[in-house]
């Protein structure tokens, strides 16, 4: 059986990313979990900020904006970002954090991150609560280790999601994309 329940933003599990923005002169590292990829041609994704939020006006500012994934090893990382504004702290020296150039977009990556997504905004969508930005992914770096051949290649394990209020750690492979359609019986 299930019950009715209030409608509200339930979606999970979801990333949680770090995002960082601004320019040599300004920049910030924000803590997001609403952020989706949204198209494939040309690769793009969006995220949601609040209109309160420091890296909101950086954003709105530059235009652009940087998504870092973590490594489990960075959840105190992660959690930190979203609790303290950097209208009040600078985040990359309170989380020894290293600013590294993009080679794309004037916004500064976290060279500690794994990975790092250079997005330039295309597309802004006032909500209610929340603006959306919907950006092009513009460059991309990522960990040697992560890097098989020419592909991409997270090892299982290796990054958080985010259900509710909790970072949950992600285990091993149980399928791949289409795998229903490729066996035989
Ligand atoms: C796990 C987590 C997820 C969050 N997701 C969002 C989000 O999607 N959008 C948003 O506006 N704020 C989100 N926040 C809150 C901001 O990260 C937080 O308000 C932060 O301190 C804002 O920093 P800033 O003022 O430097 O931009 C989240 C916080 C946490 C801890």
């Amino acid at each position: 059986m299930k019950k009715q329940m209030r409608p509200t933003t339930v979606l999970a599990p979801v990333s949680a990313v770090l995002v960082s923005c601004g320019d040599e002169k300004a920049s910030d590292i924000v803590t997001i979990a609403w952020a989706g990829t949204v198209n494939s041609e040309p690769p793009m994704l969006s995220i949601s900020v609040r209109r309160s939020r420091y890296s909101y006006e950086l954003i709105c500012k530059t235009g652009e904006f940087v998504v870092n994934l973590c490594d489990l090893s960075q959840l105190e990382i992660l959690d930190g970002c979203g609790v303290v504004s950097g209208r009040d702290v600078d985040k990359f020296a309170k989380f020894a954090l290293t600013r590294q150039k993009c080679t794309h977009v004037q916004a500064p990556a976290i060279e500690q991150c794994p990975l790092s997504i250079e997005c330039v905004v295309r597309k802004t969508v006032e909500l209610e609560t929340h603006v959306m930005f919907i950006a092009e992914i513009v460059g991309l770096t990522v960990r040697e280790e992560w890097i098989s051949g020419e592909k991409l290649q997270i090892p299982d394990g290796s990054l958080m999601a985010y259900v509710q209020n909790r970072y949950v750690e992600t285990g091993k492979t149980v399928g791949t994309y289409g795998f229903t359609a490729k066996r035989k019986n």
